[in-house]
């Protein structure tokens, strides 16, 4: 393993500790991995994937109030650990642009932000995925279900950051687009399994909620 991975690893330790929104280290290193497997079909720059894999939920501004400082502190550390300015500008396009904006998001110009993107959004489905979405639900006071608000529609990325909707509500409004949204026939083989498991989840959680289970 090349040196940086592990001085990034450490980096991440200290930034990431204190997220209890499905978003710390765990998610990271499964980000990572995803990533890793998507490259050894798709190709691509190793280096840039893996690298923007690993650090690309420092600059996310649902974990962070000051962003700007975050990418500051960042953009310097992968400087002082080796990046090259080239492949600064490669991770700061990725990790800029890989976040869902509730649909509105623009289409990648580079397969590496493709395949770190695809990374990323096998994490949010299947069984990690759900546990992940009720960790978020618990760490921001979302409530778990209400019959009441109705699952929405999001005309740009200010209307998704600012709706506070349910855990259930979110399978709608983002996981079960998922699949269909992937970037790379490789992990679109792998989301197909997890989006079953998260509609099989639905069905029964629904079931129990309405008496019927
Ligand atoms: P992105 O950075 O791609 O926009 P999200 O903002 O959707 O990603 O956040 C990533 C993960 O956080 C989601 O996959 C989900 O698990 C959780 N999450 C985000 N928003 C919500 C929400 N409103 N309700 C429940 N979980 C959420
Ligand atoms: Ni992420």
């Amino acid at each position: 393993m090349e040196a940086i991975y592990p001085k990034i690893i450490s980096f991440l330790e200290k930034e990431l500790c204190q997220d209890t929104s499905g978003h710390s280290l765990d998610h990271a290193l499964r980000v990572y991995q995803n990533a890793r497997m998507i490259l050894n079909v798709e190709g691509g720059n190793e280096r840039i994937i893996l690298i923007s894999a690993l650090v690309h939920d420092v600059i996310d501004p649902k974990l962070f109030k000051q962003v700007k400082k975050q990418e500051e502190k960042l953009l310097l550390f992968l400087k002082e650990s080796g990046c090259s300015q080239e492949e600064l500008d490669s991770i700061q396009y990725i990790i800029k642009n890989i976040s869902f904006k509730g649909g509105n998001s623009t289409k990648l110009t580079s397969l590496e932000a493709q395949i770190v993107q695809d990374a990323d959004r096998l994490d949010a489905i299947g069984a990690i995925g759900i546990g992940r979405t009720f960790m978020y639900g618990g760490a921001k006071g979302i409530k778990m279900y209400d019959e009441q608000l109705s699952i929405m529609d999001f005309e740009n990325e200010e209307a998704y950051r600012n709706h506070k909707g349910t855990v259930i509500n979110h399978f709608y409004e983002k996981l079960f687009k998922l699949k269909d949204l992937m970037n790379t026939p490789a992990a679109r083989k792998f989301a197909d399994k997890r989006h079953q498991f998260m509609e099989k989840f639905i069905e029964q959680f629904l079931d129990e909620w309405n008496g019927e289970s």
